[in-house]
């Protein structure tokens, strides 16, 4: 069985159109009946800097968790995301985005390696004994487009690190959508047995159709957590390269039917979904 992340966060944040807290809140509803192991629902960060993601309070209060078998994420920058997803009791997970890039640090959250690590530091003291668990991303783990240095020596070292800072799980982010299966595996097959505490997990985007190749190398490496969004949808818009989509769920769910692979997922629900996407997004957004 693999573990599925579905990030309405990651499909939606980007987009160019808002989209209406309601619709957020229905879509995200049947989401949480699919059987994730996780939705991560929205972020806390700067209005101004993603303003589709600032009514992520008004979608937390109103969205309904009470029969859902998933965890609930939200992604935050800074202390200040951390305080505010600490007064939400249906939350359980912290998503951290921390890069190996300085480049995309500073593009992403306007931080640097040492204050990134310090925040990874505060979130990780404010989680422990709270209920709620902070998971650090590696984002641009295979590779550096920005010319910054990489090499799986770094990659390494700051596992390592995560691991001293009782972090256990670490997604791995091709947040760029320019790296081939070939590397992915590459990293995935060193990096897996390497750390056999540590869970790693997959955050790509992809072309259409270039994501089961990535879902395939990863998962051969031995990966077994897969950030996905229906549709494919969406993207990171801080990375000042053209937003390639996300992996798609249904280019995941194809991958594990074909693999014999079990998804925990309940594809009633799942139709159901697509057929809400509608509401969320134009034509123009789906690939
Ligand atoms: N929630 C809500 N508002 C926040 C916030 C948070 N977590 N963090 C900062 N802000 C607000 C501040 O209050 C301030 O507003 P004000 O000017 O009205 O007082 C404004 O955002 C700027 O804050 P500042 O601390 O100066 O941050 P900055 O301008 O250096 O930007 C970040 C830093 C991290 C806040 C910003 O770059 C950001 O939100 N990045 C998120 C990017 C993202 O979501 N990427 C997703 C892909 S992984
Ligand atoms: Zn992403």
């Amino acid at each position: 069985m693999i573990k599925i992340i579905e990030t309405p966060r990651d499909g939606m944040q980007g987009l160019q159109h808002m989209v209406a807290s309601a619709n957020k809140v229905a879509y995200i509803n049947r989401l949480l009946q699919c059987g994730f192991h996780t939705v991560e629902v929205g972020s806390f960060v700067s209005p101004r800097v993603i303003p589709q993601m600032a009514d992520t309070s008004e979608v937390l209060n109103t969205i309904d968790t009470s029969t859902t078998r998933s965890h609930i994420a939200v992604l935050v920058v800074n202390k200040k995301g951390g305080e505010r997803a600490m007064q939400f009791k249906q939350i359980d997970r912290l998503f951290y985005p921390f890069s190996l890039s300085p480049t995309f640090l500073m593009k992403n959250m306007r931080t640097t390696l040492a204050e990134a690590e310090k925040t990874i530091d505060s979130l990780q003291n404010r989680c422990v004994g709270s209920g709620k668990k902070l998971i650090v991303f590696l984002s641009l783990a295979f590779g550096n487009p920005y010319g910054d240095l990489w090499n799986m020596d770094l990659v390494h070292r700051w596992v390592e690190k995560f691991i001293e800072k009782g972090l256990d799980i670490v997604p791995l982010a091709e947040t760029i959508g320019d790296i081939g299966p070939k590397k992915i595996y590459k990293v995935c097959a060193q990096l897996v047995p390497a750390f056999p505490q540590v869970q790693f997990g997959l955050h790509t985007h992809a072309l259409p159709n270039m994501g089961i190749a990535k879902v395939d190398a990863a998962y051969r490496a031995g990966v077994r957590r897969f950030d996905t969004v229906l549709g494919g949808i969406g993207g990171c818009p801080m990375t000042g390269k053209q937003m390639i989509a996300n992996l798609d769920l249904l280019d995941l769910i194809k991958y594990c039917d074909e693999h014999g692979i079990d998804t925990g997922l309940e594809e009633r629900q799942i139709n159901k979904a697509k057929q809400q996407l509608s509401k969320i997004v134009f034509t123009s957004d789906l690939k």
